[in-house]
C-alpha cells in the first residue's frame, strides 16, 4: 500500500541568544589526517606538501574548511596528540615554511584551514616534562604537571585509582635522579602523555601564547582535543569504581567534563575574538549527554562542539530521529549551530560499523557485509548533509573506504592496541593510507610505500578510478556538497519538519526541500514528495509515488 506523508509536527524554534552568524554555522568541514593524506617526498608517511599538492581536490570535493590532525614536532607515541614542540613542525611533516605554504594557498582556494590544539597533555618530550624529571621532586616545573608520591608504605601504589583511556592505571612511577624509586605523574592517555596542571598559571598563559601564534600564522580555528578534560576535581578523588569503561560517557568524571574548563574557553574566546575574520574554536568534547555538550558552545566560549552522540547513534529512523531532535534542542538555547559527524580518525569507518550488527561500539574489527555497510553510509551521508548545522567529513569516506579490520599486528601503531593487550583499540584500521590511483606505488598515496598497509582492493577506492563514474561514492559526494551550496537553506536554520512517514523511514522537510531517508532492508512505496533532486541509490520514480529501496536516502525539491 503506499505511504502518504503528512506534515503533522513542526520544531519550535525558540529565539536563542549570542552567536554572530559566521561561515562556521553550515559549513562542510573535512579532516585531514595528515599521516595518511598525501605523501609529497615519497617516505611512505604523509606530509604538508602532499596536503597543499591535494588541496584542488578539496576545493572541487566543495568543502568550506579543512581541520588538520597534530603536524607538530612529536615522538609520535600517539601519532601526533603527544606534542614536543607547538610552535614547530615535525620533520616527518615539513617545516614552519610548508605550514605556511599551506596556510595561503588554502586561502587562496577559498578554503578555511583549522589547526588541532592538544592542551590536556604534552609529550613526555616536552622540554618542561623533560626538566621537570631530570629536577626531580621539588623542581618548580612538577608543578605543571600532576606529580604525585605514591600510596602504600614505600609509595609503590598509584597516588589513586583512575585508568588511562588507553587502558592500565592513569599514572607512572618516575625514578628519582639518583636511580630511586620516586614520586607518580598523572597521563589519562599513554604514559607518554603527561596531563597539564590547569591550575597553574603558566600552563594557561603558554596555551594563550600559542593560540596567538598560529592565529598570526593565519589559521582559521582551532580543534581542541579532550578539551573536556584539562581540570581535574579538587584533591584527584578516587572513582571508586572498577568499571570505568562504563562510566566514561554516561557519568561526570573527576577528570573530565568538569565545570572549570568553561572559564579557560572564555578567556580562549577573547583573543580569537581580537584577531579580524572569523576564527573558531571546535570542541572535542565528550560528555554524558547533549545538554552538557551545549555548555562548551555557549555564546562566550567555543563555536562548535562534535556531536559524538550522532556518530554513535546506530542506522535505525527511530533512533536517528530522536538524537536529531535532541541534539537540536541541545544547542538552540545557546545559539550554536549542531554538528553532525559520522567518521573521524578514533573510530571504525561508518562504512564499517553499519555493515555490522548494531550495538557493537565504534571500534569494530570484523567487515561484516560491506556492500550493505556501504549502502547504508551513502544513505547516512545524504541524511547528515540534509540536517541544519555544520557536518564533518573524514578523509577517505568520500571514497567509501570501509574500516581495514585485517591489519597485522606487526603493522598496528596505535598506544591503545597495546595498552589494552590487542582488546580495544582499532583505530589504526580508519588510518590506512589514501588511494589515489588505480595502481602504482601506495596507489598514489606518495611515490613510496605506505606506513601502514593498504589492502589489494584499494585501487577500485581510489579517486582516479571514482572521478567522474556515474553512482561512485565520490561523485555522490561532490554532488550533495555542491547541492548544498547552491541552497543554503539546506543547512541552515535549526529546525527540521519532521512529516509522517512509514516505520523505520524518516521524512524531514527543509527550506524547499525533503529528505526521505528507507532505514529498513525493504523497500517502502511513498507519495513523491516533489520532484526527485539527487539519492544514494538508483530510485525510479512512477508518476505519483515512488519505491524507496532498502538503506536509501532520497533528497526531493519542494
Ligand atoms: C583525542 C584524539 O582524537 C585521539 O586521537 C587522541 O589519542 C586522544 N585525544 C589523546 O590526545
Amino acid at each position: 500500500m503506499t505511504q502518504h506523508l503528512a506534515a503533522p509536527s513542526t520544531g519550535t524554534s525558540a529565539e536563542a541568544p549570542g552567536h554572530p552568524t559566521g561561515w562556521w554555522q553550515d559549513a562542510v568541514i573535512y579532516q585531514v589526517y595528515p599521516r595518511s593524506f598525501a605523501d609529497g617526498n615519497g617516505d611512505g608517511m604523509g606530509d604538508l606538501a602532499g596536503v597543499t599538492a591535494r588541496l584542488p581536490y578539496l576545493r572541487d570535493l566543495g568543502v568550506d574548511a579543512v581541520w588538520l590532525s597534530p603536524f607538530y614536532a612529536s615522538p609520535q607515541a600517539d601519532a601526533g596528540y603527544d606534542v614536543a614542540d607547538y610552535r614547530a613542525i615535525d620533520p616527518m611533516f615539513g617545516t614552519l615554511l610548508d605550514a605556511d605554504g599551506l596556510i595561503r594557498e588554502a586561502h587562496d582556494l577559498g578554503l578555511r584551514i583549522i589547526v588541532d590544539l592538544v592542551p590536556n597533555h604534552s609529550s613526555d618530550q616536552h622540554e618542561w616534562f623533560k626538566r621537570a624529571l631530570a629536577e626531580g621532586p621539588g623542581s618548580a616545573l612538577r608543578e605543571r604537571y600532576h606529580f604525585r608520591p605514591g600510596k602504600g608504605t614505600d609509595g609503590e601504589l598509584p597516588p589513586n585509582d583512575w585508568e588511562s583511556i588507553f587502558g592500565g592505571p592513569a599514572w607512572t612511577r618516575t625514578t628519582d635522579p639518583d636511580g630511586t624509586p620516586g614520586e607518580w605523574y598523572l597521563h589519562l592517555f599513554a604514559p607518554e602523555q603527561p596531563d597539564f596542571n590547569w591550575e597553574h598559571p603558566a600552563v594557561a598563559d603558554e596555551f594563550r601564547s600559542i593560540l596567538r601564534f598560529w592565529l598570526d600564522m593565519g589559521v582559521d580555528g582551532f580543534r581542541v582535543d579532550v578539551a573536556h578534560g584539562l581540570v581535574k576535581a579538587e584533591g584527584l578523588p578516587d572513582l571508586g569504581s572498577h568499571d570505568q569503561l562504563k562510566l566514561l560517557g554516561n557519568d561526570v568524571m573527576p577528570f573530565f567534563d568538569q565545570d572549570g574548563v568553561h572559564e579557560i574557553y572564555r578567556s580562549w574566546r577573547t583573543i580569537l575574538d581580537e584577531y579580524p575574520g572569523d576564527r573558531i574554536l571546535v570542541a572535542e568534547a565528550w560528555t554524558p549527554t547533549v545538554e552538557r555538550t551545549a555548555n562548551y558552545v555557549r555564546p562566550d566560549e567555543m563555536h562548535q562542539a562534535f556531536n559524538f552522540q550522532y556518530l554513535s547513534t546506530a542506522w535505525d529512523a527511530a533512533e536517528l530521529r530522536a538524537v536529531i531532535d535532541s541534539s537540536l534542542d541541545a544547542m538552540r538555547p545557546v545559539g550554536a549551530p549542531t554538528t553532525w559527524v559520522l567518521s573521524n580518525h578514533d573510530v571504525t569507518r561508518h562504512t564499517t560499523r553499519f555493515a555490522n550488527p548494531p550495538g557493537l561500539g565504534t571500534q569494530i574489527r570484523t567487515p561484516g557485509d560491506g556492500e550493505l555497510g556501504l549502502r547504508r553510509a551513502r544513505a547516512a551521508t545524504l541524511l547528515m548533509l540534509a540536517l541544519p548545522g555544520s557536518a564533518y567529513v573524514y578523509q577517505g569516506e568520500e571514497l567509501g573506504l570501509p574500516d581495514v579490520t585485517d591489519l597485522p599486528d606487526e603493522a598496528r601503531q596505535d598506544p591503545s592496541f597495546f595498552r589494552a593487550e590487542g582488546q580495544d583499540g582499532f583505530r589504526d584500521g580508519c588510518r590506512v593510507p589514501i588511494p589515489w590511483t588505480r595502481e602504482g606505488s601506495s596507489y598514489g598515496f606518495g611515490a613510496g610505500g605506505s606506513w601502514l598497509p593498504q589492502p589489494g582492493s584499494w585501487g577500485a577506492y581510489s579517486v582516479e578510478a571514482q572521478s567522474g563514474t556515474e553512482g561512485s561514492t565520490l561523485e555522490l559526494y561532490r554532488a550533495a556538497i555542491a547541492t548544498r551550496r547552491e541552497h543554503p537553506g539546506l543547512g541552515a536554520g535549526t529546525d527540521v519538519l519532521w512529516l509522517d512517514a512509514p516505520e523505520g523511514v524518516l521524512a524531514l522537510g527543509r527550506p524547499g526541500f525533503v529528505c526521505t531517508v528507507n532505514t529498513t532492508g525493504a523497500p517502502v512505496r511513498i507519495d513523491a514528495p516533489g520532484r526527485l533532486l539527487l539519492s544514494s541509490g538508483p530510485v525510479a520514480v512512477d508518476g505519483d509515488t515512488v519505491e524507496l529501496p532498502a538503506d536509501t536516502t532520497v533528497w526531493w525539491t519542494v
